[in-house]
């Protein structure tokens, strides 16, 4: 990634909002933070893109977020305060975009991770970035790399580490909340979610099924309940 590629209109108001919500330090280190991780793997996970921008043949288009990378301090954070057997573990990404969050959760040392992407394009760009990370890591992470509607993934019996990281709103996190439960009594076990950047989205926390067990300044962690 050029950092030619970084110097564009869409970044620069990006960055004048961040510095507005929170703060210039704040902002330079999230930013810092991201750039490293690029320039250290030579993947391309910064730029934003709109959904408008992409050709999504879903008709779930409409209730999805745009694309935007997890910040890499952020996801370091909240896992250093969470407790998570990583290799042992089956990390999913619902709207994995470019990848960055399966990347981070390999750095972690997760036994496997999934991604899920309705975009054609963003799940290519997805698999040319884990080609090069992987040669750059070395990393001993098993991965997947699915194009599909995420409200329509059969969760896997092996998957307990589910991650949303603002992809979609409220309607169909409670199709992927159906489908979280049907995983579970067909194949009972621990599941975390990470439901972050909710911006109001109480899908996860206001269901009976979900027990929070942490609330962060960047979103909810939570247990899925054994019983009701
Ligand atoms: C905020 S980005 C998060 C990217 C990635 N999870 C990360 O943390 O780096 C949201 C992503 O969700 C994808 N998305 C939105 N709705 C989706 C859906 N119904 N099924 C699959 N992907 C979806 C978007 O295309 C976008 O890539």
């Amino acid at each position: 990634m050029a950092l030619l590629d970084l110097m564009n209109v869409r970044n620069f108001k990006m960055a004048l909002r961040n510095v507005a919500k929170r703060g210039l330090a704040t902002t330079l280190r999230y930013a810092l933070s991201d750039l490293v991780f690029d320039l250290k793997y030579q993947v391309d996970t910064i730029n934003t893109v709109m959904l408008d921008e992409l050709d999504i043949a879903s008709p779930n288009k409409a209730h999805g977020r745009y694309y935007e990378g997890t910040n890499v301090f952020i996801f370091k954070e909240v896992f250093s305060q969470i407790e998570v057997d990583a290799p042992n573990s089956c990390f999913v990404d619902f709207g994995s975009g470019k990848g960055k969050a399966l990347f981070l959760a390999a750095e972690m040392g997760f036994r496997k991770a999934i991604g899920v992407e309705f975009s054609r394009e963003l799940t290519d760009i997805c698999r040319r970035n884990l080609e090069i990370f992987k040669r750059k890591s070395g990393t001993k992470t098993e991965f997947e790399i699915i194009h599909m509607d995420a409200a329509a993934y059969p969760i896997p019996p092996e998957a307990n580490v589910l991650y949303f990281s603002n992809p979609f709103d409220e309607v169909l996190i409670a199709r992927v909340i159906e489908n979280i439960i049907r995983s579970f009594e067909e194949a009972p076990r621990d599941i975390l979610v990470l439901h972050l950047h909710p911006q109001g989205n109480t899908a996860f926390v206001a269901h009976p099924r979900f027990q929070l067990e942490r609330e962060m300044a960047y979103g909810y962690v939570l247990r899925l309940k054994r019983h009701e």
